[in-house]
């Protein structure tokens, strides 16, 4: 059976670019695989985040992760800081890595860009990626296109630690979806989705009322020709709108172009704005019983005690193979 992993940082309200990249592909992959899907709180503070803000989202997250159909008799649903072995391959990773392949990460480039103060682990945080992957054996990580780079990184290192130590680390593959793997920003196509944006406009949240997701419909940005046709490169905006409705309705991007042959923008932004609702609503209902709920408590804490089984096997592995420590494990 193949293992599967991957990551979120609960770093504000997910948004629907977070749920159609990468969430929303996590659910069918329980059935055959042996799934963790890791709250990575200590990712987030690589930028400065509030304390209770902070708390807030890693329950909201795992409530998420949870009300999109996670199910923990199948997968492993647990927090990042809960499994002190992430932050401990996290540092083995960070001396495997080389300061010039870390500052080449686009993802590093851009959030850095223009700050006088950026923390060191703003930086150095894609090893510590490597190390949540690496823990576990894993086989395949599903992402959207932004990380990439860090799974290309993640190889790399798994590899150079492999040959100059011992052969204990699986590579990983990653695994990106076809249609959805960047949504784009609903009032600027050339820019990814984020939670991170402080223009609301530009991103639908997964916890957004119905009213809030049809008015930022209506004022995404489309294009001058009128035309609903796909076109990624020309009409990026339309192309962008076109992939969040095959994710939401199941409907290929060619189906959706013949039904609304020669209607109107704004028609077909109504039956957008319906067809997210209709996406979301039932997720933010299971969210809201969730939320509060001990039942949250009791899936975490099983989920932290199953991540450490396994996390702390491959640390002590990791750890003998490098020379640390006084034992002869
Ligand atoms: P994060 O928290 O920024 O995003 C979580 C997931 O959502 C995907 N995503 C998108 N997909 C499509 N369109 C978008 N606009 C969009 N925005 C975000 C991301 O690609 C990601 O899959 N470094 C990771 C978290 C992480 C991780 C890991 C992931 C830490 N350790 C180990 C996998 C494996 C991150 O910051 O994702």
């Amino acid at each position: 059976m193949k293992t599967v992993f991957s990551g979120i940082q609960p770093s504000g309200t997910l948004t629907l670019g977070n749920y159609l990249g990468a969430m929303k592909n996590f659910v069918d992959m329980q059935e055959d695989a042996n799934c963790y899907f890791c709250i990575v709180d200590q990712h987030a503070i690589t930028v400065p985040q509030d304390r209770l803000k902070l708390k807030e989202n890693i329950r909201s997250l795992a409530a998420l992760y949870l009300a999109v159909g996670i199910d923990p008799k199948k997968s492993t649903l647990f927090i990042q800081s809960e499994v002190p072995a992430h932050a401990q391959l996290g540092w083995i990773m960070q001396c495997v890595g080389y300061i010039g392949e870390l500052e080449r990460m686009t993802q590093f480039k851009d959030k850095s860009d223009g700050k006088d103060a950026v923390s060191v682990a703003l930086l150095t945080y894609p090893p510590l990626m490597a190390a949540d992957i690496l823990l576990y054996q894993t086989d395949i990580v599903p992402v959207g296109e932004d990380q990439k780079q860090h799974l290309e990184l993640t190889r790399d290192l798994a590899e150079r630690f492999n040959k100059k130590y011992n052969d204990i680390f699986t590579i990983p593959e990653v695994k990106i979806p076809k249609v959805g793997a960047r949504i784009m920003s609903l009032n600027d196509p050339s820019k990814k989705m984020s939670k991170s944006n402080p223009n609301p406009k530009s991103f639908i949240s997964m916890l957004d009322e119905p009213a809030t997701i049809r008015k930022k419909v209506k004022s995404a940005v489309t294009d001058t020709d009128g035309e609903i046709r796909f076109d990624r490169e020309n009409k990026p905006a339309v192309s962008n709108l076109l992939s969040i409705y095959s994710l939401c309705t199941g409907l290929s991007i060619d189906d959706i172009v013949a039904k609304y042959a020669g209607v109107g923008y704004g028609d077909f932004k109504t039956d957008l704005a319906e067809v997210i609702v209709a996406e979301l609503e039932p997720i933010q209902n299971r969210y809201h019983e969730l939320i509060n709920s001990e039942e949250l408590d009791q899936i975490l804490d099983i989920g932290a005690e199953k991540a450490n089984r396994t996390a702390s096997k491959m640390i002590s592995k990791a750890e003998r193979a490098i020379g640390l420590g006084r034992k002869r494990r």
